[in-house]
C-alpha cells in the first residue's frame, strides 16, 4: 500500500510540475485530490485497515496529500503570474496608433485661415493685431469716423440697432477700431484689425455677417505712395508674385483722398483675355479685380483723438479695409459666399 501511495504521489507530482496553465492544474487537482481520486479513496478506507497498518498508511497518505496540495499551490502561483504577464503583454494599448476608424483632426475654417494669412503678412511689415467690439457705439462706428449727423450711411437700415439703445449697434465695418486703437496708443501706430462686421444685406455675395481686415498706419511723413507699396506687398503675398495694385478715386467720409483698390487679375494675368481669346470671366475682361477701400486718414478723424498725440498738423497716414470672404471666394473660386456659413463639412473640408 505504501508503495502505491508513493507511486501516486510521484505520478501526480510529475503531472503537476508539467502543467502548462491553470485550467490543466485544476483538472489535475480534481483527478488526484478530488472526491473520486485514488488517494482520497485510500484515506477514506483507512478505518477499515488492520490496526497495525493504519498508522503507516494513514501517515503516508496524509503526507502525500499534503505534499501534493503544497505543490499545487506553488504551481498555481507560478502559472497565475505567467498568465497575468501574458495578458498584460497582449493587452498593451499602443497610444501612438491611429484610432479605428482614424479620427479626422479637423482644421481651421477657410475664413480664419485667410484672415491669419493677411495678419501674418502685415505682422511681417511691423504691424500689430488689435481687435474691437462687434457691438459698437454709434460714436465709434460713425461720428468719430467723420460721418456727420444725417449722413446716409447712418440710416437705420444700414445695420442692426439695439432697440432700447439706439446709439448702440452692430458695427458695419472694422474702421471704428481705428479710433479705439488711437485712443489707447499714441503715434506712430501700425495696426491690423481682423473681425466680424454686420450689414442689412443678403445675397450670393453679401451676408448679414461677414469679415473684414482693417489696416491703419499713422506717423510723420506717411504718404499715399506708402499705401500703394503696402497694398502691393499684401496683394502679392495673397494673390501671387507679380500682381499689381491699382487705386481708383472713391469716397469714404473718414479718408481724404479716398480710393478703391484693385489687384491685377490672377487668372488672365491682367490682360482681360484667356488663352483661347475669350473674355476672362473672373475680372469680366477688366484685367483688374476690386479688393477693398482705402485712403489717407481724414484730418477730422485725427481731430477726435488729437488729445492722444494725433495732431493733424504733425502726423498723417493711411487706412485700408477689405472683405475676407471676397478674397477667399476669389482665390478658391467659391461662387456663393453663404456656403462659408452653412457649416456643411463637405464644402468646408475642401479647404484643409
Ligand atoms: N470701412 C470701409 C468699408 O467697410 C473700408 C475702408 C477702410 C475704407 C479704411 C477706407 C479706409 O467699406
Amino acid at each position: 500500500m505504501l508503495e502505491r501511495i508513493e507511486k501516486i504521489e510521484a505520478e501526480a507530482s510529475a503531472a503537476i510540475e508539467a502543467a502548462v496553465d491553470t485550467t490543466e492544474l485544476e483538472e489535475l487537482r480534481v483527478r488526484h485530490l478530488g472526491r473520486k481520486a485514488e488517494l482520497t479513496g485510500i484515506l477514506r478506507g483507512i478505518a477499515e485497515l488492520p490496526a497495525e497498518e493504519r498508522g503507516r498508511v494513514g501517515g503516508g497518505a496524509n503526507r502525500a496529500r499534503k505534499a501534493l496540495e503544497e505543490l499545487l499551490e506553488r504551481r498555481a502561483g507560478e502559472l497565475d503570474a505567467t498568465e497575468l504577464e501574458q495578458r498584460l503583454a497582449a493587452d498593451t494599448v499602443d497610444v501612438t496608433l491611429p484610432g479605428a476608424p482614424a479620427l479626422p483632426a479637423g482644421h481651421l475654417h477657410l475664413i480664419t485661415r485667410t484672415t491669419r494669412q493677411i495678419e501674418d503678412v502685415m505682422i511681417g511689415l511691423g504691424y500689430h493685431v488689435v481687435e474691437g467690439p462687434e457691438v459698437e457705439h454709434d460714436y465709434y462706428n460713425f461720428t468719430a469716423l467723420n460721418h456727420p449727423p444725417g449722413h446716409p450711411a447712418r440710416m437705420l437700415q444700414d445695420t442692426f440697432y439695439i432697440q432700447s439703445h439706439p446709439e448702440v449697434l452692430l458695427r458695419t465695418h472694422t474702421s471704428p477700431v481705428q479710433i479705439r486703437a488711437m485712443e489707447t496708443q499714441g503715434p506712430p501706430i501700425f495696426v491690423i484689425v481682423p473681425g466680424k462686421v454686420y450689414r442689412r444685406d443678403s445675397d450670393a455675395t453679401h451676408s448679414p455677417m461677414f469679415h473684414q481686415v482693417e489696416g491703419l498706419a499713422i506717423g510723420e511723413g506717411i504718404t499715399l505712395a506708402d499705401l500703394q507699396g503696402t497694398l502691393e506687398e499684401l496683394l502679392r503675398a495673397i494673390f501671387g508674385a507679380g500682381r499689381e495694385a491699382r487705386m481708383r478715386p472713391h469716397f469714404f467720409p473718414f479718408t481724404e483722398p479716398s480710393v478703391e483698390f484693385d489687384v491685377s487679375c490672377f487668372q488672365c494675368e491682367g490682360s482681360g483675355e484667356l488663352a483661347g481669346g475669350e473674355r476672362c470671366n473672373l475680372c469680366k475682361g477688366q484685367g483688374w479685380i476690386e479688393v477693398g477701400g482705402a485712403g489717407m486718414v481724414d484730418p477730422n478723424v485725427l481731430g477726435f483723438v488729437a488729445a492722444n498725440g494725433y495732431d493733424p498738423e504733425r502726423v498723417q497716414g493711411f487706412a485700408f479695409g477689405m472683405g475676407v470672404e471676397r478674397i477667399a471666394m476669389l482665390r478658391h473660386a467659391v461662387p456663393d459666399l453663404r456656403r462659408f456659413f452653412d457649416n456643411d463639412v463637405r464644402m468646408l473640408e475642401q479647404f484643409s
